[in-house]
């Protein structure tokens, strides 16, 4: 794993987006996997000045999102697609049809999550994902203990990550108790991955993950395993790497 260690949660979203770009600049269609939550709102930011500034074609590039909450509608504004439109897709030129989704509100969520498998597989696999970590160590909706063996299902959330979330809710009981995510054998399947910490409440869980053992009770320790990792983090969330 390669560690980049920079300033600010600004500074951890400039060097993902710059990653991000030349991987783009090397392979125009491009499959990209992209991550929701706190950290990535500076690294949508950049990603979009960059794409703009140094006039970035993204027609080809497909895209497919971690997860999403079971039980909300894209128009509802606390979606994981609503908050994608708002913050990255609707700001740049991307075709639809290249927008990948878990969709919450279908009617068949097994056969959704399955069907989701195939369009990656059918997409090539994912050339790059965009990960970040939670404070109890999840990586998309793969909370603690779920299988390294994993992929795209229905999960349920922990209350840990209902309470982190609540922020984002008017209140904690309307944070949905369940969602679509890729599983872990899915992400890690992907060829490259970018994963982002900022701040000094993720500076436990960064240490745990990369300096604990490999468990399913800390799902992003999986990553150690990855071959092509780079980690980007700020000097906060990597205050307790040695
Ligand atoms: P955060 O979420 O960026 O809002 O902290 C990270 C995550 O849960 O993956």
């Amino acid at each position: 794993m390669k560690i980049v260690i920079v300033k600010n949660s600004k500074d951890v979203g400039a060097k993902a987006a710059w990653l991000v770009v030349k991987e783009i600049i090397k392979k125009r269609d491009l499959v990209l996997g992209l991550a929701t939550g706190g950290t990535m709102i500076p690294f949508y930011r950049s990603l979009i000045d960059l794409i703009k500034g140094k006039k970035i074609e993204l027609i080809n590039v497909r895209t497919f999102n971690l997860d999403e909450y079971v039980g909300l509608s894209r128009e509802d504004r606390r979606s994981y697609y609503y908050s994608m439109k708002k913050n990255f897709f609707s700001k740049v030129a991307m075709l639809e049809k290249n927008i990948n989704f878990l969709d919450g509100m279908a009617r068949n969520l097994d056969l959704e999550c399955e069907n989701y498998e195939k369009k990656i597989e059918d997409a090539g696999g994912i050339d790059l994902q965009i990960l970040g970590i939670g404070r109890n160590g999840h990586i998309g909706f793969n909370e603690p203990w779920s299988s390294f063996r994993s992929r795209t299902r229905e999960v349920f959330l922990s209350d840990f990550t209902r309470k982190d979330n609540s922020r984002f809710f008017s209140s904690l009981s309307k944070v949905p108790k369940r969602a679509l995510t890729m599983g872990i054998a899915t992400i890690m399947s992907a060829r490259k991955i970018i994963l982002l910490a900022s701040g000094k409440s993720k500076a436990g869980i960064v240490h745990r993950a990369l300096h604990g053992r490999i468990s399913e009770d800390v799902p992003a320790s999986v990553l150690y395993k990855h071959h092509n990792i780079i980690f980007v983090s700020d000097k906060g969330s990597a205050s307790e790497l040695d």
